[in-house]
């Protein structure tokens, strides 16, 4: 054999040998915990024999602790790129089968080189989780490895979409990274994120919990609102990845990809016209409301199980994509609490980092009320939701379909704070307050001299609604561009769109804003 066949036989040995990763019987475990290789994952991922592999063989460098002979080519996570819907992606994907997917000095170089490519030729980058973290073994060089790509995925932040799947245990740096990214998506049942695992919290805070209460996917999608999206398998979760970049451009400085359209863009939606119920008091579904509106009626929720008085996602108008920020009257009656700020905020400025216009339904009673919101910093939490809408230069349309009521009308889009068009429906009521709140404030001594103090009341309140408690007070000023039937909505939003396609607009100069975080 000529000593090129032995190379070449020697390379097919060795490539064959980094597709093992931790050997078959950790690849099996990983099978039986329902759980897929990296590479099997990365094979969903992308677009069939679209992956290009880098670094295959580099190895660790620790030395001690056994590890000296136990260099695993690919040390621990597959990097490369390859394309998704025939657009060019950067992914890393952690191989829990040697070492449990820990991070060394030379993992972390490896992603931190396709993180550096990415940004050089503007293009995402996906990073599938599936790590205990820094490797213990290699100790402060682990650590550093991970600052290396936390700064990273900040510098990165905005320029190109970030999106992070969480597909196995994630403890320490492991889920800090998923944390500075645009989205975070999760596997029902086999994914976990936590700072420090049960066994960590049993010791110092003396609390009995299990992985899945503490940190699965459940807890982040409800509770915590780490996690933006849940998927009851690896492939559905990947699946939701393509979904999300389907909307997105591939840098900050290019716009979503405009598809095809079969719904017609001038379809009217008659049942909208009776969609909001004629008691103010009563709650209708928003989504039905977004359904009717958008193309082919297909809403991407985001985050649909926290605060679910806001609901985020994206959808497309003539099939340009939106990102659709809108109260829930049908829960909390749509107030904006603490967790609804927070949750809107961050989606309006991932829109308008990517060039996503804002379309923006309003039905909002307020900011809600109460000791728990207060002392949980609803001044502060909610100013982010503003912070965030001033900020905001993408085209930026709003809808009020009923309620607009006070700090919450000024936050919600508004002409004031550069609202490209502010629709209104005729069931539009654009106040301070309610019409109840407001009689019992400024009527309080009429009210309580009347001899029949509930009459007066109902007189004042009726008096107060037929005054306004319309769109007509706002329109009258220019405050809302025109008010429209709820039927004619989707050619307005559309017709609004082409009209604002080369929108331009900018922030004075500087470093950089100061959000209330
Ligand atoms: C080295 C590790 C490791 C680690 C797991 N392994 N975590 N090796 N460093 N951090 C190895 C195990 O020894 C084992 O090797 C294999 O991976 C699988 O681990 P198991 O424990 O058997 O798996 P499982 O029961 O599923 O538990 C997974 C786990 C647990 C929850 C992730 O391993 C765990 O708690 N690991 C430590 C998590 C942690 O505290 N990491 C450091 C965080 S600090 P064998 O050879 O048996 O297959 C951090 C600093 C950065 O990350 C902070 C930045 C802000």
């Amino acid at each position: 054999m000529s000593t090129n066949d032995e190379r070449l036989r020697q390379l097919d040995r060795m490539r064959a040998e980094a597709l093992l990763g931790g050997g078959a019987v950790r690849i099996e475990r990983q099978h039986a915990w329902g759980k897929l290789t990296a590479r099997e994952r990365l094979d969903l991922l992308l677009d069939p024999g679209s992956f290009v592999e880098l670094d295959t063989f580099v190895t660790h460098r620790t030395t001690g602790f056994g590890l000296d002979e136990n260099h695993i080519l690919g040390d621990g996570v597959v990097t490369g790129h390859g394309t998704i819907d025939g657009r060019l992606v950067f992914v890393f994907s952690q191989d829990f089968t040697v070492f449990g997917g820990s991070l060394s000095e030379a993992y972390a170089e490896k992603i931190c080189k396709v993180m550096d490519l990415a940004l050089k030729v503007g293009a995402p980058i996906i990073g599938l989780n599936d790590s205990g973290g820094a490797r213990i073994q290699e100790g402060v060089a682990s650590l550093g490895g991970y600052a290396e790509i936390f700064l990273r995925n900040v510098l990165a932040s905005g320029v190109v979409p970030q999106i992070s799947v969480v597909m196995g245990p994630c403890a320490g740096g492991a889920v800090y990274s998923p944390a500075i990214t645009d989205f975070t998506v999760m596997v029902e049942g086999s994914s976990y994120m936590f700072v420090t695992g049960p066994n960590v919290v049993r010791t110092v805070t003396h609390e009995e919990v299990d992985s899945e209460y503490l940190g699965g996917a459940t807890t982040h999608t409800t509770k915590s609102g780490v996690a933006h999206l849940s998927a009851g398998d690896e492939a559905a979760a990947l699946d939701a990845v393509r979904a999300i970049l389907a909307h997105l451009p591939q840098n900050n400085l290019a716009e979503p990809r405009r598809v095809p359209v079969s719904d017609p863009v001038d379809r009217m939606d008659p049942q909208l016209d009776t969609i909001v119920p004629d008691d103010p008091r009563l709650p209708y579904d928003m989504r039905d409301v977004i359904d009717r509106v958008v193309d082919d009626g297909a809403f991407l929720e985001i985050q649909p199980g926290w605060a679910p008085n806001i609901l985020i996602g994206f959808a497309r108008l003539g099939g340009r994509s939106v990102g659709i920020v809108a109260q829930q009257p049908a829960v909390l009656a749509g107030a904006l609490d603490i967790d609804a700020s927070v949750k809107a905020a961050r989606f309006v400025r991932t829109c308008d980092c990517f060039n996503v216009p804002l379309v923006t339904f309003v039905d909002v009673p307020g900011f809600m009320p109460g000791v728990a919101q207060e002392h949980g910093g609803i001044i502060k939490h909610g100013a982010k939701l503003l912070f965030a809408y001033c900020e905001a230069t993408v085209p930026k349309l709003t809808v009020i379909t009923r309620k607009a009521y006070g700090g919450a009308y000024d936050v919600m889009s508004s002409k004031h704070i550069r609202g490209d068009m502010n629709l209104a429906w005729p069931t539009a009521e654009i106040a301070v307050m309610g019409a109840a709140g407001a009689v019992n404030i400024i009527f309080k001594d009429a009210i309580a001299a009347a001899d029949d103090p509930v009459a007066e009341q109902a007189r004042l309140v009726a008096a107060y609604e037929s005054e306004f408690a319309n769109p007509y007070v706002a329109a009258a000023r220019g405050y809302v561009d025109d008010v429209i039937k709820p039927s004619e909505t989707r050619p307005r939003l559309i017709r609004s769109l082409e009209m604002l396609a080369d929108k331009r607009d900018t922030n004075p100069r500087k470093k950089h804003g100061n959000i209330p975080l």
